[in-house]
């Protein structure tokens, strides 16, 4: 399939089932998905509709998909409504990551998963001083390092995962970052990169747990300075307006009629889900990161 977000819907889901058939694929043939988070969330979905499910096996090949949406089994494609619309829970049989498939990784790419891994590291205060420690060698993609950081991101995800595994409650902890992420990739027209934005919401979560729920200064600062290290920005662009982002906030609030959640910390390692933030917080909170 053409890579991007751009091949993840319904007329490649059609290709690769039509296709599938001129094979002679049957129920007992297993897809095996190769590539990024996009071919294995379509890869996942096709197998769990494709002659009502056939095996699946997940080969996943960016550090994003390595680190995070290689597990879990939430499968997707998008509707030109919106990302993920349509989809099923559905397991892989087994997932392979092998490093070496990074070694040809483009920065950007790179990059997206940094953003995962930082939060999975703010939900497990041992791997986050892990990855104080050898933030450095996972920025240079050093392989002893990497391999740590991928088995115990995944090995987090598959904790929580095995505890709510159709997202009613805490797997919702999962999105740490990841509303206020969307509405400022969505604000910039994606210009922004996804593993940026996620960076810019990780650090408004940040500071909305220390305004709100008494989140450790020094625990801030720690952050910061571990994002720094990935390279990762803790500042929201001066051109962006906090109202606009906020707008989006409220539209996404509308949608899932009732309020926003934001996933908050008390420290690291302690996450919860908070019901609904006021806007003019928000905004006062957008505004201070801009400095
Ligand atoms: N199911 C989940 O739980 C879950 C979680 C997070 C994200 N996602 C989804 O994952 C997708 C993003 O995944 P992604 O960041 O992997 O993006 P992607 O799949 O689009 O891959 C990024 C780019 O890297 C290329 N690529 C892949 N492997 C490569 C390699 N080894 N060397 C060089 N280039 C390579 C791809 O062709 C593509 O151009 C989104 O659609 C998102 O919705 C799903």
């Amino acid at each position: 399939m053409p890579a991007g977000e751009g091949a993840k819907n319904m007329e490649t889901v059609l290709t690769v089932a039509g296709r599938l058939l001129e094979l002679g694929a049957d129920r007992n043939t297993p897809l095996i998905a190769l590539g990024g988070g996009v071919v294995g969330d379509l890869a996942g979905f096709v197998a769990s509709i494709y002659m009502r499910s056939v095996p699946f096996l997940n080969i996943p090949t960016t550090l994003l998909a390595q680190v995070d949406s290689c597990l879990g089994g939430k499968t997707a494609v998008d509707l030109p409504a919106g990302k993920n619309l349509l989809g099923t829970f559905y397991q892989p049989k087994a997932v392979f990551a092998d490093l070496k498939f990074l070694e040809t990784l483009p920065a950007g790419d790179f990059r997206n998963g940094l953003g995962e891994i930082v939060k999975y590291a703010l939900l497990d205060a041992e791997f986050f001083s892990e990855l104080e420690a050898s933030a450095d060698g996972l920025r240079r993609g050093d392989q002893a390092v990497l391999g740590n950081v991928v088995e115990r991101s995944i090995w987090i995800k598959k904790g929580i995962v095995e505890m709510d595994e159709h997202d009613q409650g805490i797997r919702r902890i999962l999105n740490l970052g990841h509303t206020v992420g969307h509405a400022i990739e969505a604000e910039s027209g994606f210009a922004i990169a996804h593993g940026e934005a996620v960076g810019m919401g990780i650090a408004a979560a940040i500071r909305l747990s220390e305004r709100l729920h008494g989140f450790p200064a020094a625990d801030r600062r720690r952050t910061e300075a571990l994002m720094d290290r990935a390279d990762l920005p803790v500042k929201i662009p001066a051109a962006m307006r906090a109202e606009a982002l906020v707008g989006r906030l409220s539209a996404d609030k509308k949608k899932e009629g009732r309020s926003v959640r934001f996933v908050m910390l008390r420290r690291i390692g302690l996450p919860f889900v908070n019901g609904g933030i006021a806007e003019d917080v928000l905004i006062e909170t957008i505004e201070e990161m801009k400095r």
